[in-house]
């Protein structure tokens, strides 16, 4: 039964849930699954805003009809060409023929690629517009947030952004859409995992993007991903603002690798000369056991870093590996570093994590202390030093 959902008078919530997949973009673990959000606009002429995946609602151009009564869809806006929002847009073609594709030029190379669709097409520069009727949308392109072909659509009758990914959330909506509706508690650690690992890379293009944007009245933001702001937008602007600065809360994330446990308790001991210090927010991680994606939402969130590896085949071990790798793709900034390990023949995993130190361009906070085997007092002065230098650089402040 389809029982649509109203934004305002003539402009409607056509979202789905996934609560199937395990992996998006076959990497990130969805735990809460996820919402691919797709809006309806029913004036003079009719527009799509972006559609769905293509796996997820097997009767979702049925709900399209539906809410159009009849009337054929006129325009099909696609602010961003990542298949889990233009999922659906041959199958939409094939049943509109007539259906016209707006987008920007980037867009439509894309769209070739993706459908061999060249037809129909309606190209809009930066700042173009498109008369629904009553609705006036103006289009803003902000590319690189996070693809290349990116816009958002700003209606301007009702000052309603139609953000793409941006201001997007891992997680469905269960049954509340609106920002009003929901515990936001819920959400707030999965729109940062979200940020983390998929625009985090391109916070200086969301700089960008914010900036362009400023000075515009916005009072629903319709994001591709998680709620529909319309009570407090300000709050999720707010939050993607200080993540795309790469400001940070005054913690700390101790990552370890660890095969036989020395390492483990080296974490352990760091972290308890955190707390001594005065750290109140320390969060632990063995990187084997916790899916990356986890990792760099906390390592978002924190301003302390401190990574600690055992040796491994002159090299760090390899699920660090995996974690600084992650970090220098997304371009990890604005992080306090601090490096530890355990070795039994060359210490080959700190100096490993040395290397990425420099590759990151993070400074570390202490010179890297490195123990063969276990800590034993003796060799404790090195991981002393490095939670007091750290501590020191959290309570200083961002
Ligand atoms: C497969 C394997 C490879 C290792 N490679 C090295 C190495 O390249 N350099 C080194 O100093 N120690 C190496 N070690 C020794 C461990 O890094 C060392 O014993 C360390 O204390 C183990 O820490 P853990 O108890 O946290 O796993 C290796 C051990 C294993 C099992
Ligand atoms: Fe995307
Ligand atoms: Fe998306």
């Amino acid at each position: 039964m389809i029982s649509p959902i109203k934004i305002t008078d003539r402009v409607y919530y056509l979202g789905v849930n996934d609560r199937r997949k395990h992996l998006f973009e076959n990497m990130w673990p969805l735990p809460q699954g996820v919402a691919y959000n797709s809006y309806l606009i029913v004036d003079e002429k009719t527009a799509l805003i972006d559609t769905i995946e293509c796996t997820v609602a097997a009767d979702y151009i049925e709900r399209i009809a539906a809410h159009l009564k009849g009337r054929k869809l006129d325009y099909l806006v696609v602010n961003h060409m990542e298949p889990d929002h233009a999922g659906m847009l041959g199958a939409l073609v094939a049943y509109y023929p007539e259906l016209k594709i707006v987008g920007n030029n980037k867009t439509f190379k894309i769209l070739e690629g993706f459908f061999g669709i060249t037809d129909n097409l309606i190209e809009v520069t930066d700042g173009g517009t498109l008369d629904l009727g009553h609705h006036k949308l103006q289009f803003v392109l902000t590319p690189w947030v996070h693809w290349p072909e990116t816009m958002v659509t700003y209606d301007t009758t009702e000052q309603i952004l139609f953000s793409a990914d941006a201001f997007g959330s891992f997680g469905t909506l269960d049954g509340g859409i609106f920002d009003d509706e929901i515990n936001f508690d819920f959400y707030e650690s999965e729109m940062r995992r979200y940020y983390s690992n998929i625009v985090g890379k391109y916070s200086g293009m969301v700089q960008k993007a914010l900036t362009k944007l400023k000075g515009t009245p916005v009072r629903i933001i319709c994001s591709t991903h998680g709620p529909i702001w319309r009570s407090e937008s300000s709050k999720v602007i707010n939050l993607y603002d200080k993540w795309s600065r790469h400001e940070s809360d005054p913690g700390v994330v101790v990552a370890f690798a660890s095969m036989y446990g020395h390492t483990e308790q080296m974490a352990d001991y760091v972290a308890r000369r955190l707390a001594e210090q005065g750290v109140r927010d320390i969060r632990v991680f063995d990187v084997s056991k916790t899916h990356v994606s986890f990792l760099i939402n906390e390592i978002w969130k924190y301003k302390g870093l401190i990574l600690g590896s055992c040796a491994y085949n002159s090299e760090m071990h390899p699920m660090m590996s995996q974690l600084c790798n992650e970090l220098l793709h997304i371009s990890i900034k604005n992080k306090e570093l601090g490096i530890f390990g355990s070795s039994s023949w060359n210490g080959a995993g700190s100096k490993a994590l040395q290397a990425f130190a420099e590759a990151s361009k993070l400074p570390l906070v202490a010179p890297v202390a490195e123990a063969q085997g276990k800590l034993t007092p003796d060799k404790a002065a090195a991981y002393d030093a490095l939670a007091v230098a750290m501590a020191g650089k959290i309570q200083g402040g961002n």
